[in-house]
């Protein structure tokens, strides 16, 4: 049996103008997510897109070069009357994002499209440029007038990673935004919460019974978060090199997964309960010294290997990657969370490049059970509990646990009970933006971080980082490319009588 994606009601009128027009972004995820939107009738009749970019160009250009790039990139199948009605109310604004002129011709471009379609004065701006323009432009904005709300208008911003590069540019960024706009007004966007199988997490923990009573110390032994990517840095290095696995991915995916797995019930589901528990989770992760960061830390860079028997260059050879660099493109951490549901369970952590395949999994492992009644099977052939949440690429649960194998004498045998995606939903493939960009639409903030999570990400992180930069190039290791990471990661819980699943 399939069931049909959920029916929601169109979103507000509105426009929506997207700075980095002309990027990477706008093309690969933006159009194909707002084309879904569209295809699934979410998004509202009374709609207008305005690109913003510094290339040189036309309104007529843009849709053009929409209407070709749209294809390439759409997750279905493409409807040449829904394109058709979508290109009709786009347009096209050239500038630069501190010149404020472009905020002029911008606010006749937006005077002119509302008025045409009939947009209520509704404004969503979304930053999809290099973090280096988030302040000019939300600068502009704020002081234009653009961005304030009036008449019952609202004015929304979307801000895309990475929102600050350490804790004091973090704060920095959101003291500035907030001194230009009001944090309900703010949306800083994290793709991984437009996942169906993240926000499927609070589902599970909080819309079943089963579970809450077990989610504890007392029944959990640790967990395990994996973000593992078969990608390379590629054409990336001059981002990558500047920024590493552990910013790149750990303060914003992996501590979102962190958050919702571990985060106390909010107690409704609503964006301010859920944001808080969040935050508050987030900062009731311990905070490590230095030497404490160094000792339950793990940071590699790949070496030369294949992936898919396909040959992989070492890291260092990368395009626009020094070749002395220290830049780490695997991190793994243990962290302990001061509170009394979690005292004395780790959260071990790991992402990386050029690993074996892709995969993206929590997996909780639950307490072994007492053995004496089956003292005959020695307790390294009993299978694991582990409740296994997978997010990529295939979309699961499973359960592992030991069943009896057939046979007159009791042995023991490990076993799984595994539930996908696919054989109960039919859902139509996305890019993960729709559900964000619809939400920021209605505004509905349930899935964005606030100013306080997201601080409090960077506060845990930044021990690792100043640790890390001390030691220099001390205490990197190496792994193949195309394999399960550095030994070195292994040790991480091996010296705790505990090992990672494999990347498979
Ligand atoms: C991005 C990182 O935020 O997430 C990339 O900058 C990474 O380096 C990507 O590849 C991973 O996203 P996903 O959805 O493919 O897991």
């Amino acid at each position: 049996m399939t069931i049909k994606a959920a029916q929601a009601r169109p979103a507000d009128p509105c426009c929506l103008v997207i700075f980095g027009a002309s990027g990477d972004l706008t093309h690969r995820l933006l159009v194909p997510a707002l084309y879904n939107l569209a295809a699934s009738g979410l998004l509202p009749e009374a709609f207008a897109l305005i690109g913003v970019a510094r290339s040189e160009s036309s309104s007529q250009a843009f849709r053009d070069d929409l209407a070709r790039s749209l294809p390439k990139f759409a997750t279905r199948k493409v409807d040449s009357v829904i394109v058709k009605k979508f290109l009709d109310c786009v347009a096209y604004v050239q500038g630069e994002p501190d010149d404020p002129k472009t905020y002029q011709a911008l606010g006749r471009e937006l005077s002119r499209i509302e008025g045409e379609r009939k947009t209520k004065g509704n404004r969503l701006f979304y930053l999809a440029t290099p973090p280096a323009a988030f302040v000019p432009i939300g600068t502009h904005l704020g002081e234009s007038g653009l961005a304030r709300e009036d008449n019952g208008a609202w004015r929304r911003i979307i801000i895309e990673k990475p929102f600050g590069t350490d804790l004091a540019s973090a704060r920095t960024l959101n003291r500035k935004l907030l001194s230009l706009l009001k944090e309900d007004q703010i949306f800083r966007i994290d793709h991984y919460l437009g996942k169906e199988t993240v926000q499927n997490i609070l589902v599970l923990r909080f819309a079943n019974g089963l579970f809450e009573p077990i989610w504890n110390r007392d029944h959990i032994d640790h967990v395990q978060i994996t973000v593992a990517e078969a990608l390379t840095v590629g054409r990336r290095g001059n981002y990558y090199d500047a920024t590493g696995a552990l910013r790149d991915m750990v303060p914003n995916h992996l501590f979102q997964l962190l958050s919702l797995i571990a985060m106390e019930p909010p107690s409704r589901f609503a964006a301010d309960s859920v944001r808080a528990q969040k935050a508050e989770l987030l900062d009731s992760v311990q905070l490590q010294s230095p030497d404490e960061a160094l000792r339950n830390s793990v940071r590699a860079q790949y070496g030369e290997g294949a992936i898919d028997n396909k040959r992989v260059e070492a890291y260092r050879a990368t395009e626009d990657v020094k070749q002395n660099s220290t830049t780490e493109t695997y991190a793994a951490l243990k962290l302990v969370i001061d509170n009394w549901r979690w005292a004395g369970v780790p959260f071990y952590l790991r992402t990386g490049k050029a690993l074996r395949t892709k995969l993206t999994e929590v997996a909780i492992k639950f307490k072994q059970a007492p053995i004496a009644m089956f003292r005959d099977t020695p307790v390294e052939n009993l299978a694991q509990n582990f409740l296994v949440l997978r997010i990529q690429p295939q979309e699961c649960i499973g359960l592992e646990f030991n069943a009896k194998v057939p046979g007159p004498s009791i042995t023991i045998g490990g076993v799984g009970m595994t539930f996908k995606y696919e054989d109960y939903f039919d859902v139509a493939p996305s890019t993960g933006y729709e559900t964000l960009i619809y939400d920021c639409m209605i505004g509905d903030a349930i899935l964005y971080p606030r100013a306080d999570g997201i601080e409090a990400g960077w506060r845990i992180v930044q021990p690792f980082m100043d640790a890390w930069r001390v030691a220099n190039g001390k205490g990197l290791a190496t792994y193949r490319g195309g394999s399960d990471g550095p030994a070195e990661a292994d040790w991480l819980l091996n010296a705790d009588g505990r090992r990672w699943r494999a990347i498979a």
